[in-house]
């Protein structure tokens, strides 16, 4: 609705469309609500429009290029051309985007385009290009998302200096690329331009690439990005960036780069300015996230808070899980954010995914570890599509055998994470993951591999 005359009162207003907004919003509706879905910029929020989707179809083109030309047997010379590209990328982005409006009105959600802004423990007031109008709501939840960190020296508004969102939409494929952080978004976008023909360097100020997921796995993909020609440096904090001549000089506390674009790609932080969070009585703690209980209810019991603004781990499965978590409790119905087997996955070259606890989480909660291991190198089907890098990594209770997490890394790491999700959450022993039978052949045969690695020795795999 663009329109000025926004009713006076609705049972839940939700601010913010993004993942977690959108999906609370539908559920809420599913379950009887009147809701009004309030978004100042475009219905899907970052994620589809400026960072999951956008930046998965890139990653696509660009796996399907370097894929073409790592295969001997295939002689060819294909060139991308970037104007196509971020035009098929963003019809991919609108059909999503329609998609979901679409979504929202068969559900007979009321979408005001404009900004919302809490004015007491009870009301929102919305300005629209029309209208400015408060309204009254029963409950509220609260979805704003977050936006890249800006450092120092690195402001975005210096010419030259980019963030992720600008990055997806680059005209043109830079011939010298910085990245700045070699997290999630740096390693992903780092990978992209560089198979697509840039120059990349990646600055980490941490010793590895990858800081917050499994060393091993962020080796591997450190190997990877430099067989296919990127510049890693780890261990050096990247200080300021000043212009030089067209380009941009960036300062590290060990050296000096020279770029024709800077991707700064160092966090992100909760969106919370501007929504009138003290008129609300809503608490933040001390990292500027709003605090909520396991029910996504904030300080204030009518008002709640979903997805990135709410805390880590920042990712929109989290976001969209977490809306059906406040859509069901605000229906009355029993729901609670269970945090046991939270899926993470970077979609590097290749990918990473991990699931339940990591080996050290689970030795700090005081469990005797032990794990279970099968290379990429000895399946089938990842020799068939010309992988031999990555692993399956298992993590297990030593005493019962229980599947406590894991980590993929190799090809379809995001799609068979989820096998093991199901695992840690239904309490189950490795056994089950062993003698579940997997198709041949299939990465997901390494899998029950690594599981078998826990009981005796995997049959593809030979005494060391
Ligand atoms: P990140 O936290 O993953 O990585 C930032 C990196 O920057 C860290 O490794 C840090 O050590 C480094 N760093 C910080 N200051 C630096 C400096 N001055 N010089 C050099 N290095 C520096 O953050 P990122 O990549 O910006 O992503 C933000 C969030 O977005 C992630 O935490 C993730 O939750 C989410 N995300 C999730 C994706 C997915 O699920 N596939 C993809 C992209 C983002």
């Amino acid at each position: 609705m663009v329109v000025g005359n926004i009713k006076e009162s609705a049972d839940v207003v939700v601010i913010g469309a993004g993942p977690g907004g959108y999906v609370a919003a539908i559920k809420l509706a599913q379950l009887g609500k009147d809701v009004t879905l309030v978004e100042e910029n475009k219905i899907g929020g970052v994620c589809l429009n400026d960072g999951c989707i956008p930046s998965k179809a890139l990653i696509h083109v660009a796996k399907t290029l370097e894929e073409i030309k790592g295969l001997e047997c295939l002689k060819s010379d294909i060139k991308v051309s970037s104007k196509e590209l971020q035009e098929w990328k963003e019809n991919v982005v609108n059909k999503l985007t329609s998609g979901v409006k679409l979504l929202e009105e068969k559900n007979d959600v009321e979408i005001i385009e404009g900004r919302a802004k809490i004015t007491s423990p009870k009301e929102v007031h919305i300005n629209t290009d029309e209208a400015s109008k408060t309204l009254k709501f029963n409950k509220c939840v609260i979805a704003t998302g977050s936006k890249p960190l800006e450092i120092p020296g690195f402001e975005f508004s210096k010419k030259g200096i980019i963030d992720s969102k600008q990055a997806l939409k680059l005209e043109e494929i830079p011939e010298n690329l910085l990245v700045i952080g070699g997290g999630y978004i740096g390693m992903e976008l780092g990978t992209v331009y560089q198979k697509l023909g840039s120059e990349v360097t990646v600055i980490e100020a941490s010793k590895n690439i990858l800081p917050n997921m499994d060393s091993q796995a962020a080796k591997v993909v450190e190997r990877r990005a430099k067989e296919i020609g990127m510049k890693i440096i780890t261990g050096e904090k990247a200080e300021e960036a000043v212009e030089k001549e067209s380009k941009i000089k960036v300062k590290t506390s060990k050296s000096e780069y020279v770029a024709d674009k800077v991707l700064v790609a160092v966090g992100r932080v909760p969106r919370t300015e501007n929504i009138g969070l003290d008129h609300a009585n809503v608490e933040k703690n001390d990292k500027g996230f709003i605090d909520t209980d396991d029910v996504m209810r904030t300080s204030n019991p009518d008002v709640f808070a979903i997805g990135d603004v709410s805390g880590q781990p920042m990712l929109a499965h989290v976001a969209m899980h977490e809306g059906k978590v406040a859509a069901k409790t605000i229906s009355g119905k029993t729901a609670f954010s269970t945090r046991q087997a939270v899926p993470s996955v970077v979609y590097t070259d290749p990918e990473v995914a991990t699931t339940g606890l990591s080996e050290k989480k689970a030795v700090e909660k005081g469990f005797e570890v032990e794990t279970g291991s099968f290379s990429m190198a000895a399946n089938g089907r990842a020799m068939t599509m010309d992988y031999k890098k990555g692993f399956v990594k298992l993590i297990a209770d030593k005493e019962n055998k229980t599947l406590l997490g894991a980590t993929i890394c190799g090809p379809e790491a995001s799609e068979l994470i989820s096998e093991l999700s199901l695992g840690i959450e239904m309490g189950c022993l490795v056994e089950d993951v062993e003698m579940t039978v997997h198709p041949h052949p299939s990465i997901s045969e390494a899998v029950m591999e690594a599981a078998e690695d826990l009981i005796d020795r995997p049959v593809h795999k030979y005494k060391q």
